[in-house]
């Protein structure tokens, strides 16, 4: 496995492979990230990680100061999935001073949910993205489902620039009690982290009642029950449909429809969500 500091180092290594997948990443890895990697080992010639925590997408300065750092645990992690490139910028690299930030238009999809609730997340997220690709140059880019709003503001910036990439999404891949990985829960107290699960038990209920019971009830529902795990705030818990995110109160059975949910549990903010209807 090759690991590279330098931008144009990388992109002269990568210049003359035929099939490159790229699974951008702010380390701190777990079985979720290495489920991307795999997918793209998968069905590339060679995959490139890149590993970098981005401060253009952290609405929240604390939580970027803690964010979880464990680089030499997951080069081992990537080593042993398989990945054949890593990528580890510093700011710099990333950001010279002489090139200014983009501000894109995605329109309704990053105005709801995260975008409500984070201010200048996804503009910074579409930043730092549009920016790996240039050095990366891939034909195929992976992405989790797990952040599904992300995934969608992706593919609405590769529609944007028209770029000649193929983004895959990944299924979300969760703990034994249903959690989703992610890189925040390392941050949770046992206690919280024993609580967290009453996230995916909240919408695994919705989901079985959905048959029976309409938006609004299912909602009541979901607040009452998270009430059983009292250090979950929730920030919003929400249908919406899975083509446009639109937010809605009668559902539409004829359309995908999803449930996503925000949550706080002391300092650590963690979000999810489940298909409800295919
Ligand atoms: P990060 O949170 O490190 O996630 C990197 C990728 O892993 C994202 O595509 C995310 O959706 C996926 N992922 C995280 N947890 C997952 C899980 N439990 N199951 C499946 N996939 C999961 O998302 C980012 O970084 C950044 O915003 C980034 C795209 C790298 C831009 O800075």
């Amino acid at each position: 496995m090759r690991v590279f500091k330098d931008k144009l180092a990388l992109s002269a290594f990568l210049s003359d492979k035929s099939k490159v997948g790229f699974v951008p990443t702010m380390g701190a890895l777990h079985n979720g990230h290495v489920s991307l990697i795999k997918l793209s080992v998968n069905q590339c010639q060679v995959t490139v990680c890149s590993i970098f925590v981005n401060p253009a997408q952290f609405n929240d300065k604390n939580d970027l100061l803690n964010y979880p750092r464990t680089t030499e645990k997951d080069l081992t992690l990537l080593e042993e999935a398989g990945c054949d490139v890593v990528f580890i910028p510093e700011v710099e690299e990333i950001y010279p001073p002489n090139l200014s930030m983009q501000n894109y238009d995605f329109g309704a999809i990053e105005k709801v949910m995260e975008g409500e609730h984070r201010p200048g997340h996804f503009n910074g997220m579409a930043n730092v993205v549009q920016r790996l690709f240039d050095i990366v140059k891939p034909n195929l880019a992976f992405f989790g489902e797990k952040d599904f709003q992300q995934l969608c503001v992706v593919k609405q910036l590769v529609k944007l620039l028209d770029l000649p990439i193929t983004i895959v999404p990944g299924a979300i891949i969760r703990e034994d009690d249903g959690l989703a990985m992610s890189s925040r829960n390392m941050l949770l107290t046992s206690l919280e982290r024993t609580q967290a699960s009453g996230i995916y038990n909240t919408l695994l209920q919705i989901k079985n009642r959905s048959n029976t019971s309409n938006p609004q009830e299912l909602l009541d529902f979901a607040v009452e029950n998270l009430k059983k795990y009292p250090l979950i705030k929730p920030e919003y818990i929400q249908f919406a449909y899975a083509d446009n995110l639109e937010n809605l109160t009668v559902l539409d059975k004829s359309r995908s429809v999803m449930l996503f949910i925000a949550v706080k549990l002391g300092k650590v903010r963690l979000i999810d969500n489940m298909l409800i209807y295919e």
